[in-house]
């Protein structure tokens, strides 16, 4: 079976290593650290099934216009994607579905935002409606940073038409929970759960950026939470996604919060999340390619089997980033990894000048280390990032730190 995986991120790369055990894979465009990257456009490509990695081909219809000319494709079509495409929607269709998830209104104007704003406490919450590369969420404590942020994002000034629409929300708090469920229009399997790292810092400070590192298994994430969340928001959204005509085939990415009230879904991607692909799909035992054919044949052929190992991922990114990342900075190292036993290298941001990757975006790549416990992952990917450098590498320290701390106090 040939395979075409859409998109040129460290996901991809992930999707694409773990797919070629059982198909012979493309990735359009790719990016000269992933084998197999070819420049034709998925729409000019020939394969048996498309697998398109991020948001914004999927919110354009890639997956539609793919379907029309007669193939096979895992990834909603338009009208799944707005999920993701707009939270105003999303948040719209949670409410009809009965999920919990945050309070929250959406505006147009600054006068009601501001009014909305004033009936929240002490966490404010503001997100554009609109895609914005994992970035258009704010968090803060400061009443006056979020009411300036508002200005901001309904101009259009931060975040172009993304922030012309607001999202409000009422501010939770609790551990975090990426659960991927991979659907096939009416029912859907989940995955093994990850936690992902948002913020750029230590710690959990800094801005919020596409995630700095993820970890799986989460001890939070019991067979019970993962059973509860299949049926108190996957398969209702799916019902009701249904019930307006949408077939959705493809992964609906849950990123849960633990709140004294009980877990809530506080946002629904359409994709693979990264970097919790990089941390979730090297632990499949079962057939990665039976599991995405099938469901974007419209019917699941059975549950997809891990192994019982940890993964840990570590993002090394370039300097600024997330604000303005530098590129063009020779990427040093990677052959004294290929000598550290467990690891993977996962390449998104990379490009090639005279023969040598160099850095070409923020997130550079992402190592990721596996081994029979948490503990042992985190340490090989540790062993691993510090063997790679180039000019103003950014990396967190503390990637699964809450896990291991969890196993050593028993
Ligand atoms: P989102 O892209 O909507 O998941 O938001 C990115 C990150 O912002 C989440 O992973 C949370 O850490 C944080 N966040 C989002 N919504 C809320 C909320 N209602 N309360 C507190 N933190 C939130
Ligand atoms: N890691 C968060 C995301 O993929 O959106």
């Amino acid at each position: 079976m040939q395979v075409c995986v859409v998109g040129s991120g460290g996901r991809e790369h992930a999707l694409a290593s773990v797919l070629s055990r059982s198909a012979e894979v493309i990735v359009t465009p790719g990016n000269p650290g992933i084998p197999g990257s070819v420049v034709t456009p998925a729409e000019e490509v020939d394969a048996d099934l498309f697998i398109i990695g991020p948001e914004q081909p999927l919110v354009d219809g890639l997956a539609d216009r793919l379907r029309q000319r007669g193939n096979l494709v895992f990834g909603p079509g338009a009208d799944g994607a707005r999920l993701e495409g707009s939270k105003a929607w999303m948040k719209g269709l949670l409410a009809e579905a009965g999920v919990p998830t945050a309070r929250h209104g959406a505006f147009t104007d600054e006068a009601s935002a501001l009014a909305y704003l004033d009936q929240m406490e002490d966490l404010f919450v503001i997100k554009t409606d609109g895609l914005a590369a994992g970035k258009g969420v704010l968090v803060t404590g400061d009443r006056s940073v979020a009411t300036e942020a508002v200005g901001e994002y309904l101009s259009g000034t931060a975040f172009g038409d993304a922030g012309r629409r607001v999202v409000i929300e009422e501010g939770l708090s609790g551990p975090e929970l990426s659960v991927l469920a991979v659907c096939d229009g009416k029912s859907a399997v989940p995955l093994v759960p990850a936690q992902d790292f948002k913020r750029l810092g230590d710690g959990d400070v800094g801005p919020n950026t596409g995630g700095m590192g993820a970890f799986s298994p989460v001890s939070i994430a019991t067979t019970d939470v993962v059973d509860s969340l299949m049926e108190d928001a996957v398969l209702p959204t799916l019902a009701t996604l249904r019930s307006r005509g949408i077939d959705y085939r493809g992964v609906l990415y849950c990123g849960l919060m633990f709140t004294p009230d009980g877990p809530k879904v506080l946002e629904y991607n359409v994709r693979f999340g990264d970097p919790e692909t990089q941390v979730v799909v090297p632990r499949f035992t079962s057939d990665l390619v039976d599991l995405l054919a099938s469901a974007a044949a419209g019917s699941i052929s059975e549950s997809p089997t891990f192994d019982d190992g940890a993964t840990v991922g570590v993002v090394c990114a370039s300097q600024d980033y997330p604000r303005s990342p530098r590129t063009g900075d020779p990427i040093e190292g990677l052959d004294a990894v290929a000598a550290v036993e467990g690891v993977m290298v996962f390449n998104a941001g990379v490009g090639e000048v005279g023969g040598r990757l160099v850095t070409a975006g923020g997130r550079v790549l992402t190592v990721t280390g596996r081994g029979p416990t948490v503990t042992d992952a985190k340490e090989r990917a540790y062993r691993a990032v510090a063997e790679i450098s180039w000019p103003g590498m950014q990396h967190r320290t503390d990637i699964a730190d809450a896990a291991t701390s969890v196993a050593t106090t028993g």
